[in-house]
This record gives structure tokens, sequence and C-alpha cells, in this order.
């Protein structure tokens, strides 16, 4: 047992219905962005523009996991995880993502011996088929303002589940659309690097409507769990004045309500903007709303605004007082009670259309070294991922119903816009020669599952 008795499993016994699960994306492990027929994404154009990424690295060969596939897989096994969540990249399968393009056999050729290595490790894939490598081509016809973006996603999901659908049978459909629509369309900060503000709205109606699209197809393909990744922080505002609680509520409506209650209510929430750009259609909002068997949240932080009367939008985010913070430093703040919360929240909205949560996202970055010539001690991971954890059991007490928990991440990867300066990883990676090296995180998951099933 590696992490301190402060922090053992014993008390997470409310914990052993869940699956449990780590994640990667294939941008943030694979490397290799020049082979087996690979096309250019959006996070391509980006990381190559000078400026982009803090660090000035591409992303290539980063954990180089096209080549390491295999020990990933038994990196996995030896973790004793049920499942295991990676992304497929859309330009792997359709390169330049055009209409009624033949599938590139290389790209598919590669899925198909990770899925299985995985199974053969006795871990069950649980692929995302859009983790944010929007193809180049249909960025410059408007990316995820056009609505045909969505039936070329379509096409990809057609091409995937044609390839696997037989092994495959769990899957996530589009990864926090939230953070493609607010960072990468509206402010910038993102691929693909978008400063729109509102107008970047139509972006959030094509992502939900390419999960519903998704769902349609995986489950003509015998798909047995189906699920959007979606985003979500509980909003605190800075003061009790009643500005700063106004200017929270907007914010959750924005980050949390504008995706949630359109796949769990069938309808977007009340904003005057959306009434001007939601580019809805008939039928669309039964596709976005058609049930699911779970609902994947993605959770690592609250958000604390205080309400502003100048610029665009009127609130701001400040540091949470009083709070510990990640490598990311106070913008993301370490409070598991607010998971807690969120959960039990999410609950007294949506009640009964709510089904099964499963935390599809988890984790934290902390300053580590690039080089290890021992495991890391990553104490400070093993308390944020403990402390998570027994707030989602309080909320399994206080009733809500969760099926599963998924750490981000299982490697050190490719952190987008901050290269590799933040390490999210049970795994400790060499960015230079790709050596992997569990750190004591590792050992503390592995031993949290191994007791949880005792
Ligand atoms: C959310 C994203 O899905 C993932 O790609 C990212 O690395 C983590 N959060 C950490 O920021």
């Amino acid at each position: 047992m590696a992490g301190t008795s402060e922090f053992a499993p014993q008390t997470l016994q409310t914990l052993s219905g869940l699956r449990f699960s780590a994640a990667t994306a294939a941008f943030q492990i694979e490397g290799a962005r020049t082979l087996g027929g690979r096309g250019r994404s959006i996070w391509d154009d980006f990381v190559d523009a000078p400026g982009n990424v803090i660090d000035g690295s591409t992303a290539d060969p980063g954990p180089d996991s096209y080549h390491r596939s295999a020990e990933d897989a038994a990196l996995l096994s030896g973790l004793g995880v049920d499942r295991y969540r990676f992304s497929i990249s859309w330009v792997r399968t359709i390169p330049d993502g055009k209409p009624g393009a033949t599938p590139n056999a290389a790209g598919l050729d590669h899925y198909d011996r990770v899925v299985d290595e995985l199974l053969a490790a006795g871990v069950t894939p649980e692929p995302t088929l859009y983790h944010w490598d929007l193809p180049s081509g249909l960025e410059a016809e408007g990316g995820w303002l056009n609505r045909d973006t969505v039936h070329r996603f379509g096409e990809h999901v057609e091409a995937v589940a044609n390839r696997l659908g037989d092994r495959v049978h769990h899957w996530y459909t589009i990864n926090e659309p939230a953070s493609t629509s607010l960072q990468g369309y509206a402010l910038g900060e993102l691929a693909p690097g978008r400063t729109m503000l509102f107008d970047a709205l139509p972006s959030v109606h094509h992502q939900l409507l390419a999960h519903g699209t998704a769902a349609t197809i995986l489950r003509e393909h015998g798909a047995r769990q189906v699920a959007a990744a979606i985003n979500h922080s509980l909003i605190l505002p800075e003061t009790d004045a009643e500005s700063d609680h106004r200017a929270a509520a907007t914010l959750d409506l924005i980050y949390n309500r504008l995706f949630a209650d359109p796949l769990l209510l069938g309808e977007y929430p009340d904003l005057e903007e959306l009434d001007e750009q939601m580019p809805i259609h008939d039928g669309d909002m039964e596709l976005i709303s058609a049930p699911c068997e779970v609902y994947g949240l993605n959770y690592y932080n609250p958000t604390t605004v205080r309400s502003v009367n100048e610029g665009p939008l009127p609130f701001e985010m400040v540091p949470t007082p009083d709070a510990a913070t990640t490598g990311f430093g106070p913008l993301w703040p370490i409070r598991p009670d607010t998971l807690r919360d969120l959960l039990i929240d999410m609950r007294t909205r949506y009640g009964p259309t709510l089904p099964p949560i499963v935390i599809s996202e988890n984790g934290a970055s902390f300053p580590e070294p690039e080089v290890c010539t021992e495991p890391v001690r990553d104490d400070d991971r093993i308390a944020y991922l403990h402390d998570h954890l027994l707030a989602v059991s309080e909320a399994v007490e206080a009733g809500v119903s969760v099926a599963g928990y998924t750490v981000w991440s299982l490697l050190d990867n490719f952190e987008w816009a901050y290269g590799y300066t933040q390490r999210f990883g049970l795994v400790h990676v060499n960015m230079d020669t790709g050596q992997r090296t569990p750190k004591s995180s590792y050992e503390w998951y592995r031993d949290l599952i191994a007791s949880v099933r005792a």
C-alpha cells in the first residue's frame, strides 16, 4: 500500500459497485503525427503556430503511444482497472474529413490493434470518438459552426463502428463540448483559437447534435453504453452580494446547463442570446436528448466568480478563497466537497431523467520532474484522488447513482496549450525517451481497486 493510512482505501467501500477506469486522448499521447496516413487536425495547426503552446512543444513524439500501446495495455492490466478510456483520432480514420472519403485502412488497423491488446489484457475498451482533433479541412469550412460537420462526424463514427463494433460495446461520443465552444471558439485559448464570444453558440448545438448522431449509429452497431463526456464545475459566488450570486447563476447557465439541459431535458436554458443564435432544426432536440445508459461527467475543480460591470461578460473568475491549488495555480483550486455538492445538485436538478453518472475524468497536475531516476512520490495526487473519491462516496450515500470513476490520466501527456508543463499521470513519462515509470499514485489506485473489490 503506497499511500499513508490517512488515505486507506478501506474508507471507500461504498464504491464497490463502480467500474474503475483511467483515461487519455489520442492527440495527447500518440505522437506520430505524420505516420499511418494521418491527416491534419486543428490541433496540428494550433501547435505548429509559434506562441500558442507555452513550452513550444508539439505533442510529437510525447508519450509515443502510437508505437507503445502494448506497454500501455500492460500498465492498465497491472493497475487492475475495468476499463480504459482513450480516443480515436478522426484524422487517422478520415484524414481530410471530406464527404464520402474511403476510410484510411492504416488508421483503423491501428485502433483495431489497440482494442485487441486491451481485450487480451482483460481491460474493456471505452473509446471517445471526438477528443478535439477536428480535421483542418472541416475547420476551413466553419468547423463546429457548420452543421455539415455533424454529418462528416457521422462518417467517422460509421467507419469506426464498422471496424470495431464487434468488440467494442462502450463508447463516449464527444469530449468536453464546453471547452471546445468556450475556450476554442469563444475565447481563443484552445484550438481552433477563435474569439467569437456569443457568436460561438452554434458550435454548442452542432457538437450536441454530433453526440446524438453518433449515439444513433453506435446503437445500430450493438452498443451497450453510450455517453458524452460533459465537463462540469460547481460555480461559487465570491461573496454573498446579490450581484455575485447573479454572476454565478449566469456562468452556471453558460458552463453547466447549456450542455446538460439539452441532453437531459431536451431544451436549452433560458438565455436571450440563445434564441437568436441556436440553429435548431425540427427533430434536433429529440436526437440530442435520446436517453443514454449513463451520463459522463468530467470534474476537476469549482469556479469562483465576481460580478463585473465592464467587458463582454458580467463576471470574472477569481481564486477560490482558502483552497490549496494544483500545478495550474489559483484558478485550479482543490475542493473535493464541491464534487459531492455538484453530484447532489445534478440529481436535484434533473431528477429521474438523469441516468447513473460516470465520472469520466478526475485528476490533477502537480509540479514533477521531467526526468525521474526513481518512482515519483506523488502524495499530493494520492490525496486529491482519495478526497474526490470520498466525495463521490458521500454523494452515493446521499442517494446519487454513480456507476463509474475515471482517473485523468493514465500517463503524463501533452496538456494542450500548456504542453508538457502540467503532468497528470499515474505513470511518469520521459518525453524524450517515452520511458514509463509508475508513480506512487499508480500503486495507490491499484490497491484501492483491489480493496474495494475484496
Ligand atoms: C479535460 C480534457 O478532456 C483533457 O484532455 C485534459 O487534459 C484534462 N481536462 C486536464 O486539463
